[in-house]
């Protein structure tokens, strides 16, 4: 018997996720020496190209849109291992052709295992699956199947619960590797450590101490050349539904009793599970949107849209570690900074002895997770200014993973992603119930354009003034430390 084989098909290879992250990742992958060498890649699309044009198609992109350039060796050797298979997704005769070209590829290596990346628009989700059931490439016969489906996984509720439903006609849940990039993101996964992994934060960690949280995901970029899809989608869909609830979740789960797939993920489900609901009338009190002001104007954008491209709310987390204690998230488009924090800020000591300073005088004790960029976390407190009787001044306790860990750099998100994926651990990928909780909770947001318009903001600002009176009713405001003010 010969040795196994795997064949990633990434469906959409002509396309820009292909393009600026997959190949890339897996370029890189096998640079460290971590994709095994009988793992091949065939790309898929429309388009009719030879193997060699796809090759050279991949490395003009890699020039483009990577710091890879210049290593023309390695990629020659990383190259032979692409293919390229023409194929329309809603025809099956092409699928049909595809496992023609597929097993010969594998010849009688066994096992033959395949891993089908949907890397196309969410459209195309459905007949892709139904197609690849119908032609039997899903089928477990010779080695594993899997698939992995970027985001959007739908677009509300009803039509999640759709996909789900029929994604399981064809794939077990455990044969599906529903994707959210931040996830994959060093930082990101850096937070189920700082908080397991370590005994001071834990005891800590819950509505005894917590005041409230914050989680902040901006962004400088404008839309850009993306606007059609994003008039449609808008930031709830776009940002909300995905990333921000995933890092709530982390940030709020309870500790796992293991490390693998199905404990992390219930955990992460119980979070969702317990955020308290909005109805659609009461959204305004609890949550406020934006458009940067421009918006408008922008190429593919309705002249009269009212499509969010901002927004910040808070919610709440209904069960014994976190009742009452607010969590405000946002995100947002054209904003003063890139930067993505997550705020643990504490409440005040009870009581002050010096002179006759009260503890709200004081600014409480901050936690900060730094995503990105400036990876890192710190924590803000109180220090006596020498010198000056007892002035008390806010420090930082730093810790950046640049100077921390200068000789390795942070991986992107997609390369251990995929590594994942390859290696069947689906704990950094969603599974069905969480992401139709998801959609549960973004739902009375959905419509929101009925209720009342979005707040204009000023490009390069922190947002909507709304966004600062929804903290400022709750007697709060933001706080950054890594990204700005
Ligand atoms: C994507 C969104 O999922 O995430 C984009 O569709 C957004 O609109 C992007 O810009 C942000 O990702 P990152 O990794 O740059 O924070």
């Amino acid at each position: 018997m010969s040795e196994g084989t795997t064949t990633i098909v990434i469906f959409g290879a002509s396309g820009d996720l292909a393009k600026r992250k997959l190949v890339p990742a897996l370029f890189t992958l096998a640079a460290k020496n971590r994709l095994d060498a009988n793992v091949r890649i065939v790309g898929a699309s429309r388009s009719t190209m030879s193997d060699d044009q796809f090759r050279e198609s991949m490395w003009d992109a890699l020039q483009e849109f990577s710091d890879l350039k210049n290593r023309r060796h390695d990629w020659d050797r990383f190259a032979r291992r692409l293919h390229y298979i023409p194929a329309d997704i809603s025809n099956p005769e092409h699928f049909l052709n595809m496992k023609e070209h597929l097993e010969e590829l594998e010849g009688d290596a066994r096992p033959a295992n395949r891993l089908f990346y949907l890397s196309i628009a969410p459209s195309l989700y459905l007949p892709a699956i139904l197609n690849l059931g119908a032609t039997d490439l899903a089928l477990e016969d010779t080695g594993w199947r899997r698939v992995v489906i970027e985001k959007p996984f739908g677009w509300n509720l009803e039509s999640a619960q759709a996909l789900n439903r029929e994604v399981h006609q064809v794939f077990k849940e455990e044969q599906v590797y529903r994707i959210d990039h931040y996830l994959g993101k060093e930082s990101v996964q850096n937070l189920l450590v700082l908080r397991f992994a370590n005994a001071i934060f834990e005891p800590v960690w819950n509505r005894n101490y917590v005041d409230n949280i914050q989680i902040t995901v901006a962004e400088s970029v404008d839309v850009a050349d993306r606007a059609a899809y994003y008039d449609e989608s808008g930031v709830v869909r776009d940002m909300v539904q995905n990333h921000l609830l995933q890092l709530l979740a982390m940030v709020a789960m309870e500790p796992p009793s293991a490390a693998d797939a199905e404990s992390l993920r219930s955990k992460k489900v119980d979070v969702l599970k317990a955020i308290r609901r909005w109805e659609t009338d009461n959204v305004s009190n609890h949550a406020i949107r934006g458009q940067y002001e421009g918006y408008l104007d922008e190429k593919g954008v309705d002249p009269g849209s009212l499509t969010g491209t901002y927004v910040a709310m808070r919610l709440y987390v209904d069960n014994w570690r976190w009742r009452d204690v607010p969590f405000y998230l946002r995100t947002g488009k054209a904003m003063a900074n890139k930067t993505s924090e997550i705020i643990v800020q504490f409440q005040s000591p009870p009581h002050l002895m010096f002179y006759d300073r009260k503890p709200d005088d004081l600014s409480p004790n901050v936690l900060s997770v730094c995503l990105q960029p400036n990876e890192g976390t710190h924590l803000r407190f109180q220090s006596k200014v020498p010198d000056q009787g007892m002035a008390m001044q806010p420090v930082d306790m730093e810790f950046s993973y640049e100077t921390a860990f200068r000789d390795q750099s942070i991986p992107e998100a997609y390369e251990l992603l995929l590594e994942d994926a390859l290696q069947g651990d689906a704990s950094l990928f969603i599974r069905s119930d969480h992401i139709e909780e998801a959609w549960r909770i973004v739902e009375p947001l959905l419509n929101w354009h009925e209720i009342r318009p979005p707040y204009q903001y000023d490009r390069g600002s922190w947002g909507p003034k709304a966004a600062d009176w929804l903290l400022a009713q709750d007697g709060r405001s933001w706080v950054l430390v890594c990204g700005g003010s």
